[in-house]
């Protein structure tokens, strides 16, 4: 077997060595963990955990929740095996996890160990609802909501990574292991990790913005989120513009010796490696489950519950976050129809949208919002039985969400600010047949790399209205060679490439980096 892997990883090397020659797959992936991490044992943190246990009446089922992090760790987990310690958050997670707090996943071919993590309500608001999602968030993300900073909700913070870390501690044991911790939510973690056992190593992936260091600077507690994240072996952000700015606030509030040549931070001896790796999706599967024939009944199915004659159809497909621009896609919507009223009756925009952070009074205040703004625009052309905006807010299932992909004329990204945004690479993978337009926010990562989508400033009404209609005018030709390209690109940057580059990585640190 051990020459078959090395003898693999040659391949891999060569071709990789090709450039674009090699296209990353689940396969591929389990023989370089296989050659790459033998002997080491596997482990990846997040607060979200993939599969969520809920019950309905009696009865226990589960849900997938709406988490670009969770989406695109699951292929890579069934891929690599392991174990993924997040936050059991579901109200009956207890009910099957057995004595060490385990459950297989998937549950109909279970290919990892999903270890969950119990919180108490307290420990929920302070960490998650406070310091991460009232502080942190609207820090990272610029888009004009004031970040909270409450000392209770920092102290909270502080214990849930302490007790994150002590079921990472416990499943490690003395074994040598790889932890691969994901979010702001566990800044703190590696550190915790590494005191108790350096022999752990560890990479960190950030998978929202990290700001301009005047915008970061306002954090009371931003030496500690730095220092405990230069805790890692491996810091990993989705551009290299992120990159940059983290290193522009070390630089500034630190003392440690950033050498940007290397991509390196050294502090108190120990160096951290920051590199960016676009995070993406599983395209093949993606792909391949657009072409089921469930999908073709469920848009027959979409188009007649919502009554839908043969309306030209834009989507947009969110969780519901302030980010994420959806009042102002709805404005662009309204100024679309004023200046091109005969599209009205021929035109609708179907936004799907999962609640999101409830708890929080900026989310509450966000749904309000979009509701009244709905409601406007619905009274302002409504005429008949057709309403322009359609808002489907609730947990919509796979099979729901790829027949949405696969209706649209134009997929709607308008993020104020986003890490990457894997909506956009979604609605690409799912368009097999090489049409649709992507409307597509410049302030998401997903703008480096999908540069044949139509760039709008979602803050740029009159041209955010002028691209709807360019999308709905183009020609066939146009739209199918756009989207062809997105689509190679998107295939050959998968989600197993982007393991597969963090592991690569990641293994330089064996022989102490
Ligand atoms: O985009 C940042 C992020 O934390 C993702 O990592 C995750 O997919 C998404 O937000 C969902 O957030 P939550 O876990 O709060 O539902």
């Amino acid at each position: 077997m051990r020459w078959h892997c090395a003898l693999l990883g040659t391949v891999i090397s060569f071709l990789t060595a090709l450039n674009g020659g090699f296209m990353w797959t689940r396969e591929s992936l389990n023989e370089l963990v296989k050659e790459k991490l033998s002997g080491y044992f596997f482990m990846a943190v997040s607060n979200r955990e993939p599969y969520i246990h809920t019950f309905s009446g009696r009865k226990v089922s589960y849900q997938m929740p709406a988490s670009g992090l969770t989406a695109a760790l699951d292929p890579v987990m069934q891929a690599c095996g392991g174990t993924w310690v997040a936050h059991g958050s579901g109200n009956a997670d207890t009910e099957v996890v057995d004595k060490d707090n385990k459950v297989m996943v998937p549950l109909d071919n279970p290919r990892y160990t999903l270890k969950r993590v119990w919180l108490s309500k307290e420990e929920v608001d302070g960490h998650y609802n406070g310091f991460s999602n009232e502080a942190l968030w609207p820090l990272c993300h610029i888009v004009y909501t004031r970040p909270i900073f409450e000392e209770s909700d920092w102290n909270m913070y502080k214990k849930v990574n302490e007790i994150f870390a002590q079921s990472i501690l416990e499943e490690a044991g003395g074994k040598k292991a790889f932890v691969f911790i994901q979010d702001y939510h566990l800044a703190l973690l590696s550190r915790l990790i590494k005191e108790k056992n350096p022999n752990i190593i560890t990479a960190q992936f950030w998978h929202i913005p990290w700001p301009n260091p005047e915008a970061f600077r306002i954090c009371p507690w931003q030496n500690e989120i730095l220092d405990g994240l230069l805790g890692n072996d491996l810091l990993g952000f989705h551009i290299r513009y992120h990159c940059r700015n983290f290193m522009d606030t070390v630089d500034q509030a630190l003392e440690a010796n950033t050498a940007w040549d290397t991509c390196t931070i050294t502090r108190g001896g120990k160096k951290t490696v920051v590199l960016p790796f676009p995070i993406s999706v599983d395209f093949e599967e993606i792909s391949s489950d657009a072409q089921r024939d469930e999908v073709g009944k469920e848009i027959e199915r979409l188009k007649n519950s919502l009554g839908l004659d043969n309306e030209m159809i834009g989507v947009g497909l969110d969780r519901i976050d302030y980010t994420k621009g959806i009042p102002d896609r709805f404005r662009a919507f309204d100024r679309f129809l004023e200046k091109y009223p005969r599209y009205r009756e021929r035109a609708v925009f179907i936004q799907a949208g999962v609640p999101s952070r409830t708890q929080i009074e900026s989310y509450r205040r966000l749904q309000e919002e979009t509701d009244s703004l709905v409601e406007e625009i619905n009274w302002k052309y409504g005429a008949r039985r057709w309403k322009p905006i359609i808002t489907l807010w609730e947990h919509a299932s796979p099979v729901t969400l790829m027949a949405l992909r696969r209706m649209a004329n134009f997929c709607v990204v308008s993020s104020l600010h986003d890490g990457m945004n894997l909506v956009a690479k979604e609605f690409v993978a799912s368009r097999f047949d090489d049409d649709g337009v992507l409307i597509l926010s410049p302030f998401t990562g997903a703008a480096k790399e999908l540069t044949d989508s139509l760039l709008v400033n979602p803050y740029a009404t009159d041209h955010f209205a002028e691209a709807i209609k360019e999308s709905l005018e183009m020609p066939l030709e146009e739209r199918q060679k756009r989207m062809r390209k997105m689509r190679e690109l998107v295939r050959e940057n998968n989600i197993y490439k982007w393991a597969a580059d963090i592991i690569s990585e990641l293994v330089k640190f064996e022989s102490g980096g």
